[in-house]
């Protein structure tokens, strides 16, 4: 089964799209955007929230066999560090970190029982850079990185892995909340000049889901930009 959190926008709602289309099992979790479209396969949780999430694989627990586990949910709020509020901090890391921490938390344990799962944290560019203004969403993707590498270790032996994509610029889901002029100046500091094509992204999770040997690491996919 894969599991995708923020399945209802953009590159969520996207991979959830491809993976029906193939035919797969496929569980896609939205939160405040009600889909439109395939709604059965879609469960209502917000990922920050650590009753909804045990709540939600519990009652899952017959249905989730090898899984695959995508971490997309995620977001944004953009402020210089000494003009940045507690409660805008605090937002930031518990939508990008504390909840996946809180989906492999509750999941690990059925993918130790079945000495199997893949677990990939979108994570992305920005930490890589320094982009200034995006202290609590660089701090939260960067605490991707460090939570995937420790469950990588700690699932070494169980047939789990766990990876993180670094995403560049998009041209899908959140990259619409960039202005034209701010859009301008980022696609000048992109190598190939152009917005990436979310099949890259699935192209990678393909290969990550194949792989059974590459884990604790990051694959990015940035048209060159580190
Ligand atoms: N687009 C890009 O260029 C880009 C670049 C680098 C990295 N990324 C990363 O890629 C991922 C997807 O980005 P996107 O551009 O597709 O974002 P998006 O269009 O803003 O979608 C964000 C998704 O996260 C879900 N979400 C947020 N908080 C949630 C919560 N508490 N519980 C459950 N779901 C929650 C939203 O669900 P609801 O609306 O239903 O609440 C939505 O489906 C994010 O992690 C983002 O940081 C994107």
């Amino acid at each position: 089964m894969i599991i995708i959190s923020g399945a209802s926008r953009g590159i969520g709602k996207y991979l959830l799209e491809k993976y029906i289309a193939e035919g797969q099992s496929v569980i896609g979790i939205y939160n405040k955007t009600k889909p439109s479209k395939h709604s059965d396969r879609y469960v209502q949780i917000d990922v920050t929230d650590e009753q909804q999430v045990s709540g939600f694989v519990s009652q899952h627990k017959e249905l989730l066999k090898d899984i695959r586990f995508i971490h997309c949910a995620g977001v944004n709020l953009n402020g210089f560090t000494h003009k940045l509020s507690l409660d805008d901090w605090r937002f930031v890391m518990q939508g990008n970190l504390d909840s996946a921490f809180l989906m492999s938390k509750h999941l690990l344990p059925l993918m130790r029982e079945q000495n199997y799962g893949r677990l990939v944290f979108v994570a992305s560019v920005v930490p890589q850079l320094g982009v200034p203004g995006t202290s609590a969403y660089s701090g939260s993707k960067a605490g991707l990185w460090g939570l995937m590498k420790v469950i990588s270790k700690e699932n070494a032996l169980k047939g789990i892995t766990a990876n993180c994509l670094n995403l560049g610029y998009y041209n899908i889901g959140m990259i619409s909340e960039v202005p034209e002029d701010m859009m301008k100046v980022v696609l000048n500091t992109i190598p190939m000049k152009k917005l990436g094509d979310p099949i890259n992204i699935y192209n990678a999770m393909q290969f990550l889901f194949e792989s059974d040997y590459i884990t604790g690491t990051e694959i990015n996919i940035n048209g060159g930009l580190v």
